[in-house]
């Protein structure tokens, strides 16, 4: 499949705005050494931020940030991104910060600008890039959350759009790199055997879990002013579903992938209250910088109805939690029974039906289910699952893919605007007014009452555990 490459030259330096922060410590800085490994990352790393550090300490902190992702394997790589470090301190509202910037990015040409940092502060950042002439020939990367409902997506969008052309925008969904959901494009459109079932003649219902162990742990802050919707349904689950609910694309080519998908987000139907049920954990309350008194979801199951002609009539359930029984991620995608019940043990009173099983994490996995009888002479028979995938693969991490990615200005695996927007548009009703979150105990699957969400279809699926 072409790849949506636009522009020919690569970036010839990588600025990082927040390089002190959380995202760079715990998902970039791993990704560059692992680029520097492979050979790759050939240019100057700047990083910028408010802290007064010295360059020493900057590169004590990629180091440290590298060490905690797992053994240094390659003291040379390690070293020369060590090397290629510089590091520019400053307010994002001083005109100074980017003129220092400038200096250091000593004459490059085609910047990628990374934006790891509050969505707050891309008004300034951006503007400031813009008057002193570092956002012609550039990128930049734009991490989620991509505002925090419609109206702010859109301000950020105009942000963006005011100083870089849409194709140098890279916004960064890190499952849109994950070797697993990639596979849903290729399992979906390089198969002939799926397409017919593929619909709501043959589909009953499809569920999709994230579930993760463990709780907010520092970024209680950040967490307050986002909640699970935001955090991981409107981006992750739903470019999930996109690729599941997409028409075949037009043709071979990126463009034709994204027109697809963003049609998937302006079919669905807005969330309503009844749609939605909130969590959260018992002890969320006490974590650093959480509210007292806070409402703010750390689980949510929302029932969505796609009104396509592919997929009128079929529920999608989504849920996701931090504190559940184990950490993994699956998909499944629930056939109807046969028409007729010819045999008592038949589904779904014993159980489900046929299914898909897309096993997104903690290893890659594809399996379908059917049942098979029994040896004997009874009727009798069980479902049993046929595994056309089952892997730990040893690929590239999301975010040193869409990174190298983005620097050479291939945007097939990001997210565009009128898929964003279009996606806020479903989840903004139930920002605004929803049931209040439900306490649960942590180890547990959530409240009782997404059970009763999703009874009248099926029931849920749990992730096996971790292993
Ligand atoms: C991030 C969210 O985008 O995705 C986190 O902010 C969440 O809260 C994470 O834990 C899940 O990603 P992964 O790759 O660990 O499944």
């Amino acid at each position: 499949m072409d790849t949506g490459r636009t522009g020919t030259e690569n970036s010839d330096v990588l600025v990082l705005f927040g390089v002190t922060g959380d995202l760079a410590h715990k998902m970039i800085f791993p990704a560059l050494y692992a680029m520097a490994k492979r050979g790759i990352l050939k240019v100057p790393v700047v990083g910028v931020a408010s802290s007064k550090w010295s360059l020493e300490q900057l590169r004590q902190r990629a180091e440290d940030s590298i060490r905690c992702a797992g053994e240094v394997d390659d003291p040379e790589a390690l070293q020369q991104l060590l090397d290629s470090l510089r590091y520019v301190a400053g307010d994002y509202n001083d005109a100074s910060t980017f003129t220092a910037l400038k200096q250091a990015l000593n004459g490059a040409r085609r910047p990628v600008h990374y934006l790891a940092i509050p969505p707050e502060l891309f008004a300034c950042v951006i503007e400031g890039l813009g008057q002193v002439g570092l956002t012609e020939q550039a990128r930049v990367i734009i991490e989620k959350p991509f505002g925090r409902d419609l109206a702010s997506a859109r301000e950020i969008n105009r942000i963006a759009c005011s100083r870089f052309r849409e194709e140098s925008i890279f916004r960064i969904d890190h499952y849109l790199g994950k070797e697993a959901i990639m596979n849903i494009l290729y399992f979906r459109f390089a198969n002939s055997f799926l397409e017919p079932i593929w619909n709501r003649n043959t589909v009953a219902s499809v569920q999709i879990t994230l579930a993760e162990d463990f709780g907010v742990g520092g970024r209680g802050a950040y967490y307050e002013t986002a909640g699970c919707l935001r955090d991981v349904v409107e981006n992750h689950l739903f470019q999930i579903v996109a690729l599941l609910a997409m028409e075949p694309p037009a043709y071979q080519g990126y463009g034709a992938v994204h027109a697809e998908k963003a049609k998937v987000f302006q079919a669905m139907r807005p969330l309503k209250a009844d749609d939605v049920v909130r969590g959260q954990y018992s002890g969320y309350r006490e974590e650093p910088g959480v509210a007292k008194n806070s409402d703010v979801e750390t689980y949510c199951a929302v029932r969505l109805f796609i009104d396509s002609w592919r997929w009128q009539g079929v529920p999608w359930y989504l849920r996701s939690g931090k504190c559940l029984a184990v950490s993994g991620a699956e998909i499944l995608v629930e056939l109807k029974p046969p028409p007729q019940r010819l045999f008592d043990d038949s589904a779904p009173e014993h159980g489900r039906t046929n299914y898909i099983r897309f096993q997104l994490a903690p290893k890659a996995a594809i399996a379908l289910a059917a049942r098979v009888k029994r040896a004997g002479h009874e009727f009798i028979g069980e479902q049993r699952e046929l595994f056309l995938l089952d892997e730990h693969a040893d690929v590239q991490g999301p975010y040193e893919l869409l990174i190298t990615d983005a620097m050479a200005g291939n945007g097939a695996l990001f997210t565009h605007e009128n898929a964003i927007e279009a996606a806020w548009a479903v989840l903004d009703p139930v920002l605004a007014e929803h049931p209040a979150a439900i306490p649960y105990p942590p180890g547990s699957w959530g409240p009782k009452a997404a059970d009763a969400l999703i009874a009248a279809d099926s029931f849920w699926h749990n992730p096996v555990a971790k292993h």
